[in-house]
């Protein structure tokens, strides 16, 4: 149990937090690193986070297979699966059938877990879940409590895992006499931003957060949601309104489709600091956090935090000549 409610640990942590050197000399900014693609299960990433309290519900409702979903490449499925490995659950993916398909990247990992993968050709997440749930009846038929998790895991218990990270983080940050004033975040789904919002008003000492939409989705409306309702499972009154919440689209041409920029700044991270990013989530953020510092909206004397979320496997799904030209 943590804040009372079903927990169960599977990530390493702390993950490691520290000053990226190269990359403030070359932003003119203090740019600090959260490694949440360090935290443990599979190769890491931001989900484990989530899975914690997600499982541990899964766990205490007698559950004994957990579905879920997202693109053929997501790295949310891969980890739910590879933490349900962990907990000896069986996981069931069903995947939109777009994006990535064939043993690369996540689908490959998914292959060596021997999970049972099944796609949905569709573009809407309506039809996955109508057969979700048809698949769902015919396992309690055949005796078995399956649990469903949504998309990304970005419901209010999951976004507990990211309430948690802020208050880690900004305990490292006190402890090295680190004052952060901003931090920059992925909105996939919304989960870690909502997250990372809640704590970061709970714990950040006068942070602000900006969270990078990599899709376009309204994460305004739901990043606000998602802080009201987490907040009610802490029993804290904390309400926000989407026009309290700063999300910046960096997506270009659609969710999953590489951008520029989004590859440059793979590039830079990999080259100034030695650390992996990816095209679909992390690329894409890192490029937003450069453009605000080009811009001059994110000042040269603010510290800043970049948290990686992981994602790193979808290096190995796309055209590699496109990663590096
Ligand atoms: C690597 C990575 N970073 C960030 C995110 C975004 O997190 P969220 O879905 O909580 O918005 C995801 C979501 O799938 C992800 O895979």
């Amino acid at each position: 149990m943590k804040h009372n409610l079903p927990y169960i640990s599977l990530a390493q942590l702390p993950t490691p937090f520290y000053r990226l050197d190269n990359i403030s000399a070359e932003l003119k900014r203090n740019i600090y690193i959260k490694r949440d693609d360090m935290t443990g299960v599979s190769l890491g990433g931001n989900k484990v986070r989530k899975l914690e309290y997600l499982l541990a519900d899964a766990k205490e409702k007698g559950c004994d297979i957990v579905m879920t979903t997202g693109g053929a490449q997501s790295n949310h499925a891969m980890l739910t699966a590879a933490c349900c490995r962990r907990l000896g659950i069986e996981p069931i993916l069903v995947l939109k059938k777009r994006g990535v398909m064939g043993r690369k990247g996540n689908l490959l990992l998914e292959a060596l877990m021997g999970v049972d993968v099944r796609f949905v050709d569709t573009d809407s997440y309506d039809d996955v879940y109508v057969e979700m749930d048809r698949i769902a009846d015919e396992l309690r038929a055949a005796g078995h409590q399956p649990y469903l998790v949504p998309v990304g895991g970005s419901v209010p218990l999951g976004t507990l895992g990211y309430v948690d990270c802020a208050e880690e983080v900004f305990g490292q940050a006190k402890a090295a006499g680190v004052k952060i004033d901003r931090v920059i975040c992925t909105a996939g789904s919304g989960g870690t931003v909502a997250g990372m919002l809640l704590g970061t008003m709970l714990y950040g000492d006068g942070a602000s957060v900006t969270g990078i939409a990599v899709c376009d989705d309204p994460f305004e409306e739901i990043t606000a949601e998602l802080v009201t309702e987490s907040a009610k499972l802490l029993d804290k009154d904390i309400s926000l309104t989407p026009e309290q919440v700063d999300i910046r689209r960096y997506y270009g041409a659609g969710y999953a489709q590489p951008s520029e920029e989004g590859l440059e700044a793979v590039q830079m991270m990999a080259r100034k600091e030695g650390i992996m990013l990816d095209p679909v989530y992390t690329g894409k953020t890192f490029a937003g956090l450069i453009d605000l510092c080009r811009k001059g909206e994110i000042k040269e004397n603010e510290t800043v935090l970049f948290l990686h979320s992981g994602g790193a496997a979808s290096l190995f799904a796309i055209d590699p000549e496109a990663v590096v030209k």
